[in-house]
């Protein structure tokens, strides 16, 4: 049964005791990863002095770092003969991080989804449609099983190609899109000069955003422009995908699954818990994972916990929406992007200097990412300088997965801030 109907109507109590039950199991799981057994020994902490929820406290926490010294199997908990499926986002450094899955933490997975999705009123018969990128992205095999579990008739359009996006929209009539926000403002945009009413030629009642910060009036004016209801999906590739914590109908925070996660919210400097209800870093505990169970994980996330009882019922923690992130990583076009793996590109070229200014706007429905460069020395040769931009702007598409626009410039011409260059400049409206 995909729902889960006794995970979801937990009361606090319930939920404590099967949380402190699960992570029980989960340590003694990771007992199986050379990663953790270290982790322990170097801490002085055996798996059996983790017996209650405050014991937690007591577990190193788990960085992106050390799942990139891990790569790529160094953190699996079972065989690898028992792991169907990986998923891997790009690392700040080349080395990628990877996440691992049994057929049960993908079966858990989708249910997840599956449960976010009912609880925002949809059903089978309902016609989902998926604009996120499919391959490694996890918003595009992770919706697509949830709402292949809910029994909707799904349809992988996958990112992009705009126009045949809205055509299936319209032929399928599409009932509930899953696109990030910023891209629901190029939907609209094309709608209107394809002559599409989204409230008249379109079935669209349901969008599910997310993947990237957005703010609560930018949600509404989503709303407005689509005639939809649009929900907060949050999620990450560390903890499967989508599916972690979803808006219900009250959309006044992001409810947690508490039986798959044990939700921190810390200090990123200090590293403590903050006071109830703080904005913080959101520490992630995974307690339903097979393959990869992970303790204590940094996601870098910024967010608090919303007091008081949700009017649907539901006793599984909010979460405010994202407030933004403790490190530099950059969301653009529902891409994590991190300076230093574009500065890593940038210095592989001998013609270039040291100082470069990304800048980030988002005209027009449209995001984009601007990358200038200075030269080392000045020169005239136009074609040279369009061959050289031409293979920059390559090497970090390769790199980041997007597209951005290069200008080479001259030494010294770029903004510096007391000595130490500027290296992000995020000009994007109606951000948070
Ligand atoms: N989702 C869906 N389509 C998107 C998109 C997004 N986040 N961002 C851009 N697009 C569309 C563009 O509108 C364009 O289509 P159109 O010209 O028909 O309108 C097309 O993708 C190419 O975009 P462009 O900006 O020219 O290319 P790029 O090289 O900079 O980016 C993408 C390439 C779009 C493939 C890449 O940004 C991507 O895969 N984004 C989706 C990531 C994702 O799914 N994240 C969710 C994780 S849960
Ligand atoms: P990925 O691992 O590629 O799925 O990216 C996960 C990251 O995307 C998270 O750690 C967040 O920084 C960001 N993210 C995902 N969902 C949301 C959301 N609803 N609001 C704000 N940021 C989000
Ligand atoms: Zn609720």
């Amino acid at each position: 049964m995909y729902l889960h109907p006794e995970f979801e109507k937990l009361t606090r109590s319930e939920i404590e005791a099967l949380q402190t039950e699960r992570l029980k199991k989960t340590v003694r799981q990771c007992m199986n990863t050379e990663f953790y057994r270290r982790r322990f020994a170097e801490s002085h902490i055996a798996p059996d002095d983790i017996r209650s929820l405050s014991d937690l406290g007591r577990i190193p926490f788990t960085t992106k770092q050390d799942l990139r010294d891990s790569y790529p199997f160094g953190m699996s908990a079972v065989p690898l003969s028992r792991v169907v499926r990986l998923h891997s986002s790009s690392g700040t450094t080349g080395t990628p991080t990877v996440i691992l899955h049994t057929q049960r933490d993908l079966d858990e997975w989708a249910n997840a989804v599956a449960r976010c999705l009912y609880m925002v009123g949809l059903r089978p018969g309902d016609i989902f449609q998926n604009s996120s990128g499919y391959g490694m992205f996890t918003g595009g095999l992770g919706f697509q099983y949830g709402a292949e579990r809910l029994g909707m008739l799904t349809v992988p359009a996958a990112a992009g190609n705009t126009k045949r996006q809205i055509k299936f929209i319209t032929d399928f009539g599409t009932t509930a899109l899953h696109a990030i926000p910023s891209y629901a403002g190029r939907l609209y945009e094309v709608m209107e000069e394809m002559g599409i009413d989204p409230r008249r030629d379109t079935h669209l009642r349901t969008l599910i955003i997310g993947a990237e910060p957005h703010s609560e009036e930018q949600r509404r004016r989503i709303e407005q422009m689509l005639g939809v209801k649009a929900y907060n999906s949050f999620g990450m590739s560390e903890m499967c995908g989508p599916g972690v914590a979803f808006e219900c109908t009250e959309q006044n925070g992001l409810h947690i699954w508490e039986d798959y996660y044990i939700v921190e919210i810390v200090d990123p400097v200090t590293l403590e818990p903050v006071p109830e209800g703080e904005v913080g870093e959101l520490v992630l505990t995974t307690i339903n994972r097979e393959a990869m169970p992970l303790l204590r994980y940094r996601t870098r996330d910024l967010t608090r916990i919303l007091p008081g009882e949700c009017p649907c019922g539901r006793h599984h923690l909010r979460l405010d929406r994202m407030k933004g992130r403790s490190d530099d990583m950059i969301i653009l076009k529902g891409v994590n992007i991190f300076p230093i793996q574009i500065e890593t590109v940038l210095m592989q070229f001998a013609e270039l200097g040291n100082d470069y200014l990304i800048t980030l706007t988002n005209e027009e429905a449209n995001d984009l990412m601007t990358v200038e460069v200075e030269l080392k020395a000045f020169s005239d040769d136009y074609h040279r300088l369009q061959a050289l931009t031409k293979e920059i702007t390559r090497q970090l598409k390769d790199e980041i997965l997007i597209t951005p626009v290069v200008r080479l410039v001259s030494k010294g011409s770029l903004p510096k801030q007391e000595g130490k260059a500027v290296r992000v400049r995020d000009l994007r409206k109606t951000l948070i």
